[in-house]
Order: structure tokens, then sequence, then C-alpha cells
């Protein structure tokens, strides 16, 4: 007993990791005036670059102003046929691939965590690759009691009828997980987050508040569906989150006039959200989205989708295009 308690005294519960220093950079923003999309009510933004530059600089303006974050990074899956880099950080036989996924969420959550206003929520999505090791650093950044964990279930068949994808488990994974990191729990009240009713086993246009499994909000192959309909593939990008899903986040965790972030935008889902949500309720709520220049992502996708939305739907919003120049 004696020996256990030095032992606990002595070593540490927590993550060890290696940080790979990612050096200071000199970027600043510039805006390409071409892509300029006018169409009234907020004035949002997109950023073409590497987050943590982009984020830095954004810490000039938007510090502590930030109400919610919305982020679905890399995964860490080691699947190297994605438009993005997703294996970057992970390779089966590079015993530090954890650490240097750690590294690179560890600093831009961080980022995050400054970003965030005295309420604000990052809403962080996860599969079972890295759960343990973004949950303990959750914790680290936000204290253990400010973080909640929310089960999506990613598919669905009521929403997948174009779903072929096969399962390469003996074990089918049908879900994943969305981190819920409040800056300041005791302060912040979320909405109640709703989910649709089932009835005969069809959803009905009734809702129940969520307990910890948010259902009938959209799956990955609904999502895909999305992305067809807005750029006319449904694999050009193949890893979306349904609208449906981030717009109810959102909802649960802004006010009609909250800035929200994703870093992480991929195919802009966030962006779509928070304009759809803003129509809903007469909202002004702003998005600011960041997505690097691999495989022209950000002006491919993410941009041509959120001007396709502001065309088709008619949101009033506007966009400003920037990129990060050193
Ligand atoms: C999982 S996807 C996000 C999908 C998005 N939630 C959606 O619904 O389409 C992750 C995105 O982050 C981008 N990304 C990865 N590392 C980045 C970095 N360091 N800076 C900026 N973007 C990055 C990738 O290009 C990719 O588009």
């Amino acid at each position: 007993m004696r020996k256990m308690k030095k032992d606990v005294n002595t070593e540490k519960y927590g993550l060890v990791y290696e940080i790979h220093p990612e050096g200071p950079s000199d970027a600043k923003l510039v805006e390409i005036a071409d892509l300029r999309i006018d169409n009234g009510g907020q004035d949002n933004i997109l950023i073409e670059g590497e987050n943590l530059d982009a984020l830095n600089i954004l810490k000039n303006d938007y510090s502590g102003r930030i109400d919610v974050i919305c982020i679905d990074p890399p995964y860490n899956t080691g699947m190297n046929w994605l438009t993005y880099q997703d294996h970057e950080y992970m390779d089966n036989h590079d015993s530090y691939s954890h650490s240097k996924w750690l590294s690179f969420m560890n600093n831009r959550m961080k980022m995050a965590y400054s970003l965030l206003s005295e309420n604000g929520v990052l809403f962080v999505n996860i599969d079972e690759n890295e759960i343990g090791t973004l949950l303990l650093l959750c914790h680290q950044i936000f204290g253990e009691g400010n973080v909640d964990v929310l089960i999506w279930p990613k598919t669905d068949p009521k929403f997948d009828m174009n779903r072929k994808e096969k399962p390469i488990r003996d074990i089918k994974i049908v879900h994943e997980y969305i981190f819920v990191c409040f800056k300041n729990r005791e302060t912040t009240k979320l909405n109640k987050i709703l989910i649709p009713v089932q009835k005969d086993g069809e959803y009905i246009d009734a809702f129940s508040t969520v307990e910890t499994i948010l259902t009938g909000l959209g799956t990955t192959s609904s999502a895909k569906d999305e992305m067809e309909k807005m750029l006319g593939d449904r694999s050009k990008f193949q890893t979306p989150k349904p609208m449906r899903l981030f717009k109810e986040l959102i909802r649960a965790a802004s006010k009609q006039t909250s800035i929200v972030l994703d870093f992480f935008a991929g195919s802009g889902t966030t962006g779509h959200a928070v304009m759809d949500l803003n129509r809903d309720d007469n909202g002004e709520r702003q998005f600011i989205l960041i997505n690097n220049k691999d495989n022209n992502i950000c002006r491919q996708i993410t941009y041509e989708r959120i001007k396709k939305a502001i065309n088709d739907e008619q949101y009033l919003a506007s966009l400003k295009y920037f990129r990060t120049a050193y």
C-alpha cells in the first residue's frame, strides 16, 4: 500500500507522446476577389491553406469570439485512397503514428480552445482509430468534466438506399463518435438536440430530445447523396458528413448571431448547415471554413459546394475566399 501510494505520487496519468514541432509561419491572408460571392446576408469566410497557419492568423481578430467549432479531422485510418491525406500520420509499421497524429491535433485543438468564447462548444468527430487518444487530449485541454461523448450511427437502412460499401471486418462498424467539448460546462446551456422519431419503422416529423445516440440525422451514405446533388458525383469526396447532423449540433450550441468555425472543412457541410439554419430561424450566424490545398479540395469541392448551395437555395449569404500566402 505504501509502495502504491509512492507510485501514484510519482507516476502521471495521461498521454505520453512525442511533440513534432510545426514551425512558426509568417503566413498572411490574401483575398481572391474573383471568387467572391455576393448574395446579401452575412460575409462568410473560406480560407484555402494549412489550418494551423490560418488559425494563427484568426487569433488576432477572433480570440474568444467563436461560439461553435465543428471539426471532422482525418481519422488516422491508414486509408490511402481518400481525396485528402488521412494516412500522413499513420503507417502500420510506424510506431510513432499515434504520436504524430496527437501532436498534430494538440497544436490545433489548443488554438481552437483559445478561439472559443466563454460559453463556446467544440464538436469533434472521431472513429475507433483515435478515440482513446483524442479523448485524453480533450480532457487535457478542456478539463475532464467539460467533455461528453455522443454516438453517431453512420449507417441506417432508411437512409442508405445507395450504400454499396462492403464490410471490411468481421465486426461491421456502424457508428462513430462525436465529442462535445465545453469551454465552461457550468455556464453553458445547450439548446436541446432534437432527433426525428420513428413510428412503424419510418421517421416521422416529430422530434425527441437525444440521449447519447444521434439517430435519424443522416448517414455517410446519405451525405454522399448530398454530394451527388451538389457536385454531380457521389464519390467526389469520400468522407462527407450529413448536413442535417451538423445543422442540429450547430443549432444546439449557437445563438442566432454566433460565429461558427470548421478548420477541416472538406466538402463544406458546416457552411451549408449554417446557411440552412439561418434560413430556418432568420439567424445571422457567420461561418469560417478552412481547408488546405491538397488535391484542390478547397477550390473545387468546398467552394463549389457553397457556391451551388447559395445559387440553388437562394440563401441570403455572401462569401470571401482567402488563401494563405507566405
Ligand atoms: C474528414 S474531411 C472533413 C469532411 C467534412 N466534415 C465534410 O462533411 O465534408 C477532413 C478535411 O480536412 C482537410 N485537412 C486535413 N488536414 C488539414 C490541414 N492541416 N489544414 C487544412 N485542412 C486539412 C482535408 O483536406 C479534408 O478535406
